[in-house]
């Protein structure tokens, strides 16, 4: 590909219950094609250039939804964060996670320190997975983290700039260049309101399970397309 590869790409991976449905399938049979798809998509986007990746896997507000969805996906993690990553670890890749600090099954919470820790030498592209993930919750933790310094004396609130904030966001990472969210809908649900501020975005009418790597070059053909101007003039 001749493209311009954006540094930075965010996925909301939406539309897994729809697939499902769709097909006469329990919502949960969606998920599963999800993760699927989930790492296939991981490869290829390292592969085409991406240097990080984030997918947004469960949101603060999913836990809304019924116990046999949640008790379902969060198995589904563990054994997804077991197995699949294990190829990811061996290709030079750095997982992270954006979460709130608590609030998984601790079975899940000990196999993502695991993974951190396992991969955190890594250099060949950032693969930053959030989940139990809110962007006001992040941005309320940020501020926690900063006050408690400022009364700690390690900041001084007149040196409170850009960096400082993103060095006390979950994981301090580049802005994002390409959001893609799946599924038909408008919205950002919540997603990384501090890192989106200038990204393009896209939302494709494909359903996430569907959302293979020649949808993901097409998107990455349509971001080529956009004028990204950062409110300058050209
Ligand atoms: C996204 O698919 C996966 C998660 C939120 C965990 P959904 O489960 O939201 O699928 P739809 O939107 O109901 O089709
Ligand atoms: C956003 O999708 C969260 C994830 C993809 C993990 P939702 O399906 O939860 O969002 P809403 O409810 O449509 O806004
Ligand atoms: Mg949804």
């Amino acid at each position: 590909m001749k493209y311009n590869i954006p540094n930075h790409v965010a996925i909301i991976m939406d539309g897994n219950g729809r697939w499902a449905t769709k097909r006469g399938l329990k919502r949960s049979a969606g998920h599963l094609e999800g993760s699927k798809t989930l790492k296939k998509l991981v490869k290829h986007a390292l592969k085409r250039g991406v240097k990080v990746l984030s997918v947004f896997a469960f949101s603060t507000e999913n836990f809304k939804r019924s116990k046999e969805e949640v008790d379902y996906l969060m198995n589904l993690f563990v054994k997804m964060f077991k197995d699949n990553f294990k190829e990811l670890k061996e290709n030079n890749i750095k997982i992270v996670f954006s979460k709130k600090e608590s609030g998984l099954p601790s079975k899940l919470e000990e196999i993502i320190k695991e993974v951190e820790e396992d991969t955190k030498n890594n250099t060949g592209g950032i693969f930053n997975v959030c989940i139990n993930y809110g962007g006001q919750d992040e941005i309320i933790d940020m501020t926690k983290n900063i006050c408690n310094k400022v009364l700690n004396n390690e900041i001084n609130i007149e040196d409170i700039d850009k960096n400082i904030i993103e060095k006390n966001l979950y994981q301090d990472l580049p802005s994002i260049d390409l959001l893609i969210r799946t599924s038909g809908e408008y919205r950002i649900s919540n997603y990384m309101l501090w890192q989106l501020a200038y990204a393009e975005m896209y939302f494709p009418d494909t359903y996430f399970p569907d959302f293979d790597e020649a949808e993901f070059d097409k998107a990455i053909e349509i971001y080529n397309k956009r004028d990204r101007r950062f409110g300058g003039i050209k």
